[in-house]
């Protein structure tokens, strides 16, 4: 799309020998005009043109097709007018008169390349978003919606799953969510927390027994591994299992049979296993409390839940939700907050994360006489909180450091892992080492 004919037809010409479909046009309102109906990857565009000039006929362009990508031909020397035109969106510029032809194709590749990984990957998104929607997983910062999109992916599979994250950051409600979308989820999902029997409760909780397998077994039990059949076992809180425990579920998990206490017989078991702790298993190896093997048996796919704290969009949509949801339990017309409300919800330090967040917002929709949630209904935050805030979030951020400084140096100081594994961007990893001053030791 150029207004000099000899140039465009020059490339054009050279482009459809190359094997390239072209379609030509000699001013912008031209190009736009064909362009709905060839709808190309990338376009060429020349800055200079009569009438409509190249910016605005790139914006108009991505009006159309926010995929496609644009080369811009500036005029040699204009060194303004390329950063310009890499600033309104152009994947790249070219100088003319265009000499280095083989220079136009690599250029004209990487961006059809770039217009193809953009268009797989929203259409992944999209795919993944109707065949797995997750409306029950409120939160769309970048983390969560990673969270979600792996949900997505590793649910239909019949991986073992391990769902880590601080208290009250959803672990259970991302094992739910697993199972609700697998192919098991007509049958049972069964839970144990593994923090709440003794150990030798637990262990007949898991397996069950036979009659007389020990005094007060008066009748046989099937246990929590076989009621699970066919369907998924979640283990909640699997870093508070006893040592011994650990290496019985070890185990279970290898041979995909369990006896029952006090039988010799071996019950075939299909389950799929999920397990969740809000513990550092890592540290919990270090220290020689947790199983390595059986960490890796656990681990083959791990999703990290991140503190409520670390993403403040969130914090306000969650709030939404649980207004909506106990104004409609206690019969009131509650919606929303004031904006003096949203403030102090974002800038609390949630060491209880959406669990926290939930119980307050129920108590302020008891407590509210308005039809909005206000700085006063969130007493407990505001007055209770407020004095020792600077206190509570001073120690918020020595713990945050600490995990970091965890992370970094169990990782080798791999950023991209680290962040990863932490479940935050790598540019938010950088951002918080500097911002901590954490430094690598050697
Ligand atoms: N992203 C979210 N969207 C909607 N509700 C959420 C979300 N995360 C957590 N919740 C809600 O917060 C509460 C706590 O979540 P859940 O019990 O799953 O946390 P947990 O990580 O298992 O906590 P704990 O470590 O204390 O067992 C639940 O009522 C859950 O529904
Ligand atoms: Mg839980």
């Amino acid at each position: 799309m150029d207004d000099e004919s000899g140039q465009r037809e020059l490339l054009g010409g050279f482009l459809t020998r190359n094997g390239y479909d072209v379609t030509q046009a000699d001013c912008a309102e031209a190009a736009l005009n064909v362009y709905h109906t060839v709808f190309a990857p990338v376009a060429v565009v020349d800055m200079k043109m009569p009438g409509m000039n190249g910016l605005e006929l790139l914006r108009r362009l991505k009006e159309i097709n926010p995929f496609i990508q644009v080369l811009v031909l500036t005029a040699f020397g204009s060194v303004e007018s390329a950063v310009e035109v890499m600033r309104a969106g152009a994947y790249d510029y070219l100088t003319k008169p265009v000499e280095d032809l083989q220079e136009l194709i690599l250029k004209l590749e990487k961006a059809a390349a770039q217009n193809k990984l953009i268009v797989d990957n929203q259409a992944m998104r999209e795919r993944l978003n109707e065949i797995f929607p997750i409306p029950e997983i409120v939160g769309d910062s970048e983390a969560m919606v990673r969270v979600k999109e792996m949900i997505s992916l590793v649910a239909p599979r019949e991986a073992t799953v391990l769902i880590l994250g601080p208290s009250g950051t959803g672990k259970e409600l991302v094992a739910r969510a697993i199972h609700g979308l697998s192919k098991r989820a007509d049958k049972r999902l069964v839970a144990i927390n593994c923090a709440a029997f003794p150990e030798t409760l637990l262990e007949s909780e898991l397996f069950g027994y036979e009659k007389g397998a020990f005094t007060g077994a008066e009748k046989a039990k099937q246990g929590r591994f076989e009621l699970a059949e066919g369907g998924t076992l979640f283990l909640d809180e699997i870093g508070e299992m006893p040592l011994t425990m650990q290496v019985k579920l070890l185990r279970v998990l290898e041979e995909r049979c369990i006896e029952r206490l006090g039988s010799v017989k071996e019950i075939p078991l299909d389950i799929r296993v999920l397990a969740a702790t809000n513990r550092n298993l890592d540290q919990m190896i270090a220290e020689g409390r947790f199983r390595e093997d059986l960490f890796y048996r656990l681990n083959v796919i791990q999703v990290a839940l991140p503190p409520l704290a670390g993403r403040t969009g969130d914090i306000l949509l969650l709030a939404e939700k649980f207004i909506e949801k106990y104004a409609r339990k206690i019969g009131k017309e509650v919606s929303g907050v004031e904006p003096s409300a949203a403030r102090i919800l974002t800038a609390y330090g949630w060491p209880g994360n959406v669990r926290e967040l939930e119980n307050i917002i129920e108590r302020a929709i008891v407590l509210t006489q308005g039809t909005s949630l206000t700085e006063k209904d969130l007493i407990g935050l505001s007055t209770t909180v407020e004095p020792t805030r600077s206190r509570q979030v001073r120690l918020l951020a020595e713990v945050e450091k600490e995990h970091i400084e965890h992370a970094l140096n169990t990782l080798d100081w791999n950023l991209s892992q680290t962040a990863e594994t932490l479940g935050i961007h790598r540019n938010t990893l950088r951002a918080k080492i500097k911002e901590f001053r954490i430094a690598q030791k050697n």
